[in-house]
């Protein structure tokens, strides 16, 4: 099979092949939102990193219980380079998946899969329900309370930030930073009028 180019527009066509879950494509999107944002703070290629971020869970839908084991298979068919699927399957590293998040993109998208999870629930639950004025504190509050978005692994999230060498809250606010970009598309702009 003959390898593709890789663009944002062929990634979004297959996601939405694969899913029809609003709640997934706006995770999707969340995640792209946060790989780009850390690309660019990384000097890497964001592009890149987004798309990665837009599939990580192509598989999950159709087949949650062959997650990051389908996607595999789907994105060779489809001709995808082989960075982009190891990239796509490290994500569940430990989870779903026994392949090491390698790469430093690997390791970001890693550590904030979940942390997007988090950060949308907290953004949920303050009177603004926006994500555009959510900050790292009321995250971290969140965190301490193991009822709140129990399905959250926070183990998950501080393994990624050792991996990365980042602290915990520079990790939290830097993906509030980038979900912030694409607030409306994920339902996340609550009440606040953008300036
Ligand atoms: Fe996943
Ligand atoms: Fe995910």
């Amino acid at each position: 099979m003959e390898k593709i180019v890789p663009d944002r527009e062929k990634a979004y066509a297959l996601l939405t092949e694969f899913n029809k879950n609003d709640g997934l494509i706006k995770h999707a999107l969340s995640v792209e939102a946060v790989m780009r944002h850390f690309a660019e703070l990384k000097g890497e290629d964001s592009d890149k990193w987004g798309i990665i971020g837009l599939l990580h869970d192509l598989d999950y839908e159709k087949y949650p219980d062959q997650h990051c084991v389908k996607v595999k298979e789907i994105m060779e068919e489809r001709g995808w380079p082989d960075d982009y699927i190891h990239a796509v399957v490290s994500h569940g590293w430990g989870i779903c998946s026994d392949v090491e998040p390698e790469h430093i993109m690997e390791k970001i998208l890693f550590t904030i899969d979940e942390l997007t999870g988090l950060v949308a629930t907290t953004a949920l639950v303050r009177p603004s329900k926006s994500v555009l004025d959510t900050k790292a504190k009321s995250v971290k509050k969140k965190w301490k309370d193991k009822r709140f978005a129990a399905g959250v692994d926070r183990s998950i999230i501080t393994k990624g930030a050792e991996m990365i060498g980042m602290e915990l809250t520079e990790v939290i606010t830097e993906t509030i930073e980038g979900m912030k970009t694409v607030a409306e598309e994920i339902g996340l702009k609550g009440n606040i009028e953008e300036a």
